[in-house]
């Protein structure tokens, strides 16, 4: 199975695709962790990418794309994945379609969640996230089960530069007007399908089950 997965920051992708690849024994291409992985090392593609991520600004397209077409090739991805993060711009959609094309393969459905912006902020201003694994929790929706500490790996939670009420307002306007053409795009293709992304963690997911089983 090879999905994309679209939506606002703070919709719920990261949460959903975790259990999505769990249950569907699928691998989760996050570009943001990728980008915030490279900065973490100090690579020379983190430190390009730092800016735009803390001004919540996009990474420009030429580099993510180099960044994909290195991932894409990966053997753990033979068995499906699902892509979180990417693409976000039509240009990167096109470029996916190419790819997807000299790779032989298709991708099977496009997710997209649906949350207003009044519930993004609340959910990411209060987010937090494990700076060994990655996982994200919700001081009020999704608390982790000790203050302060992963459960999965007892990692320190911390909070990310861009789920600062700036950088989120602005990542909000970068997705309005830059990811929401891919909506259409992906709609005239037949491959969109939309899940409300409101309600508990579980109801979300059920509803995202009911769309894979039909694909
Ligand atoms: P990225 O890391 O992809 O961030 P994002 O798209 O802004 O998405 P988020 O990770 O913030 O949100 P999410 O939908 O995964 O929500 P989550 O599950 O954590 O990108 C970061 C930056 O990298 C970009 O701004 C850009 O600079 C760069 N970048 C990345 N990809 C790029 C690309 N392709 N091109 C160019 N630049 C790129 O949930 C959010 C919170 O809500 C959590 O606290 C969670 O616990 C809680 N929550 C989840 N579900 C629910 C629910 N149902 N009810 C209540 N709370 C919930």
């Amino acid at each position: 199975m090879k999905l994309i997965f679209l939506g606002p920051p703070g919709a719920g992708k990261g949460t959903q695709a975790e259990k999505i690849c769990k249950d569907y024994d699928i691998v989760q291409l996050s570009t943001g962790d990728i980008l915030r992985t490279n900065r973490k090392h100090g690579t020379e593609l983190g430190k390009k990418a730092q800016s735009y991520m803390d001004a919540g600004e996009l990474v420009p397209d030429q580099i993510i794309i180099d960044m994909i077409k290195e991932e894409l090739k990966k053997p753990e991805l033979n068995k499906g994945y699902i892509l979180d993060g990417f693409p976000r711009t039509v240009p990167q959609a096109e470029e996916l379609d190419k790819l997807m094309k000299e790779m032989g393969q298709n991708l099977d459905a496009v997710l997209i969640l649906e949350v207003q912006n009044e519930e993004l902020v609340r959910r990411l201003t209060s987010r937090r996230i494990c700076r060994t694994c990655g996982k994200s929790y919700h001081l009020i929706y999704n608390p982790p089960k000790v203050e302060g500490v992963c459960n999965v790996d007892g990692g320190e939670l911390y909070q990310r530069d861009d789920d600062k009420e700036e950088p989120i307002r602005n990542r909000l306007q970068v997705y309005e007007n830059q990811t929401m053409p891919l909506i259409e795009y992906y709609i005239s293709k037949n491959m969109a399908h939309k899940i409300d992304g409101i309600g508990k963690i579980k109801e979300i997911y059920s509803k995202i089950q009911e769309v894979l089983e039909k694909i």
